[in-house]
């Protein structure tokens, strides 16, 4: 009995624990009412941009939604399943993918106001990070438009909910990108909550010293602060772009660019294996093998299920239902040249 009494209050200790909500707003005053907050690096663009007075995000958590955990969300995002009322876990999510199997959870872009594929490819190499279809979601909350440009095209009216929506944009990827089961209210919040946690610091932008120092001045009240929320809001795109292209005309002869070996490595190991080393993600699996790159090299220039190309360009589909397919890259997400890298990689090791 007594153990029982023991593991229940421990339980509800870890709830009330996971239940406390993080990202409320400090008051920046001690008890005399002095100001006690100073612009450091690790604070919350939001946070900042509040302060001088812009619109707050249109996202807010509800806090008051019963359940609502920012653990559960990093749990779903993380693991697939989350914690509901008495710390049960809930189902999967999905059978084949997490959210981290196509998303980041880190800074991927050295730079957050371009979306520069081989620029990115360096950045995530140095910080141990993948290389993959999906933006990253560190920064989502900072965004105010979702699936952009030509994703238009392949969700249609799906993403006419999403495109202004982040709930809508979680609960749209969680059914049709991860292939899943829709989201429970409460599992939608908890990731938002988590997403929050995830938030553009300001060491993410960068900024000069003088930059630095008109923050500091505009937040004092001294200076033009609609112009520096301007500026800060210049250093990150709220909108990440997506632009969808083919394969190119003839496979055998492919984009006309000079591959890059080295270049070309990056991408096999920090994404190809990302999914397709020993199944992780995908059926279809690819090593370090001769095996795999004379299959690869094989089928780059044919219109086969297995040609690079097509599979990269186009993605594959989930036939039949819920099922496992692969994501198309985007020009931004992969551009012509690293396809060409790829390849020549590709070619390089079934000799
Ligand atoms: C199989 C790959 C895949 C999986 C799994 C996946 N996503 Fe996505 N997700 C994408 C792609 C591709 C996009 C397209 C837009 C982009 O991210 O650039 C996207 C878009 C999004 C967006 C909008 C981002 C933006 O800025 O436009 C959100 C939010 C999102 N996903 C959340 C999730 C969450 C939460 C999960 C897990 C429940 C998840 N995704 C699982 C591939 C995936
Ligand atoms: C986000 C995970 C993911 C990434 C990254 C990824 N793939 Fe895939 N890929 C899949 C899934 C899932 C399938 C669907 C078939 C399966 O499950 O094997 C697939 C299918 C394929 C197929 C067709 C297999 C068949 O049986 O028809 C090839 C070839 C392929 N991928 C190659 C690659 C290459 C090369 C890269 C790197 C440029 C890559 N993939 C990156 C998940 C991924």
């Amino acid at each position: 009995m007594k153990a029982i009494v023991l593991t229940f209050s421990a339980l509800m200790l870890c709830m009330l624990m996971a239940w406390r909500w993080p990202a409320s707003e400090t008051t920046g005053m001690d008890k005399q009412g002095a100001s006690t907050w100073t612009l450091t690096k690790d604070k919350a663009v939001n946070e900042v941009l509040l302060r001088l007075g812009d619109e707050p995000l249109p996202h807010p958590v509800d806090t008051n939604m019963k359940w609502v955990s920012a653990r559960a969300g990093e749990e779903l995002v993380k693991y697939g399943f989350g914690r509901g009322p008495g710390g049960f876990k809930t189902s999967r999510q999905s059978k084949h993918f997490v959210c981290t199997s196509c998303h980041n959870l880190e800074k991927e872009d050295p730079d957050l106001s371009v979306s520069d594929p081989q620029a990115r490819l360096l950045y995530v190499k140095d910080n141990g990070l993948p290389f993959l279809q999906g933006t990253s979601l560190y920064g989502a909350v900072n965004r105010t438009q979702f699936y952009n440009g030509d994703y238009r095209k392949k969700y249609g009216d799906l993403v006419n909910a999403a495109q202004n929506d982040i709930r809508e944009a979680i609960q749209l990827c969680a059914e049709e990108c991860a292939q899943g089961r829709r989201l429970r209210d409460w599992e939608v919040e908890s990731i938002l909550a988590y997403f929050w946690e995830l938030g553009l610091k300001m060491d993410d932008l960068i900024l000069s010293d003088p930059e630095w120092q008109e923050v500091e001045n505009a937040l004092n009240g001294n200076g033009d602060q609609e112009g520096v929320v301007r500026m800060i809001k210049r250093r990150y795109l709220a909108a990440s772009p997506a632009t969808f292209v083919t394969p190119p005309k003839d496979r055998k002869v492919g984009y006309e660019l000079e591959g890059n070996v080295e270049n070309g490595q990056l991408i096999y190991e920090l994404s190809c294996l990302h999914c397709h080393e020993n199944g992780r993600y995908a059926f279809y699996r690819l090593d370090d093998s001769k095996f795999s790159f004379k299959h690869l090299d094989r089928h780059f220039s044919r219109y086969t299920r297995y040609s690079v190309y097509q599979v990269a360009r186009y993605g594959t589909s989930p036939l039949n239902g819920k099922r496992a397919y692969m994501p198309n890259y985007t020009l931004e997400k992969m551009s012509n040249q690293q396809m060409e890298d790829l390849r020549a990689y590709v070619k390089q090791m079934r000799k």
